[in-house]
């Protein structure tokens, strides 16, 4: 599926969506930079990502903090001279409260990681990849960037910037044959949506209930997702906010 020593970068991969992508990027041939600013959950994700794809490494980054991400992306250049896929995972949900109520601490906090931090990335990758004259890039955003969803305002203007951010990018790097885009999940059944339902079952039936399939959606349909994208299959697919959210958008 992917060219034979292709790399791939995942942030956030410690857990979550981000991990199942970079377990899958590592199944479909790839070697993963797995990168967290959680080092220690880091280097054991990393740990089970070499056992399926050796050549694969850890580097601890807060995309926040644009040294570490330049440091990061100056690492995979020193180590491997490529980077082929980028999926830029890292993200907070930060916390809940209406528009009045949400502080100026939390609007810059959720701001400088999820749409912030995944810019300081995004710059950093593309130039890597457009002298290369190729690259995928898939931005995790959210229906929540397609969608109002009430008492989380800084996440969704967070995830509707990265939306456009992803698109703009699309348009600017398409002739160097660097594709961006987005995946916008509905909810995906991880420690952010336990943190957000507190595992209370009716609240959970509630999520499940906003889905038109009737359930969330696992970490796997969105890696999945997300690794066609960057794949060479899909070769002719830049620009796009792909919901992955059994429906929810559709109606
Ligand atoms: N779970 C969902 O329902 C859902 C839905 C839509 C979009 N998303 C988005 O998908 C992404 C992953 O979500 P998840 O549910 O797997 O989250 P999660 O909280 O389960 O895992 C997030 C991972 O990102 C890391 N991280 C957080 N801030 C970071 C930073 N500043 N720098 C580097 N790493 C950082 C954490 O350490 C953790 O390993 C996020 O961007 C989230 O907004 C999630």
């Amino acid at each position: 599926m992917y060219p034979k020593d292709s790399v791939a970068l995942v942030t956030g991969a410690a857990t979550g969506i981000g991990y199942a992508t970079a377990l899958a990027f590592a199944k479909a041939g790839c070697r993963v930079v797995v990168s967290d600013r959680d080092a220690k959950r880091g280097e054991q994700a990393a740990e089970a990502i070499r056992a399926i794809s050796p050549g694969s490494i850890f580097v601890a980054c807060d995309v926040a903090v644009p040294e570490q991400v330049a440091a990061l992306h100056r690492k995979i250049a020193d180590t491997f001279g490529r980077l082929d896929a980028a999926c830029n995972n890292a993200g907070i949900e930060g916390e809940q409260a209406p528009t009045a109520d949400c502080t100026l601490e939390n609007f810059d906090r959720v701001i400088g990681i999820n749409l912030r931090g995944l810019f300081l990335c995004m710059k950093e990758q593309l130039k890597m990849m457009a002298p290369q004259k190729r690259g995928a890039i898939v931005n995790l955003a959210s229906v929540a960037g397609l969608v109002g969803f009430a008492g989380l305002p800084a996440y969704c203007a967070s995830k509707g910037g990265v939306v456009q951010l992803t698109k703009g990018a699309a348009l600017e790097y398409a002739e160097a044959n660097v594709r961006v885009n987005a995946v916008c999940p509905g909810a995906i059944k991880t420690e952010m949506i336990d943190r957000i339902t507190h595992q209370d079952p009716a609240t959970e039936q509630a999520f499940n209930a906003l889905h038109p399939m009737m359930r969330m959606g696992t970490v796997q349909e969105v890696a999945d997702t997300i690794v066609f994208l960057c794949s060479p299959q899909a070769s002719f697919i830049t620009g796009q906010a792909l919901a992955v959210d059994g429906g929810m958008v559709a109606r």
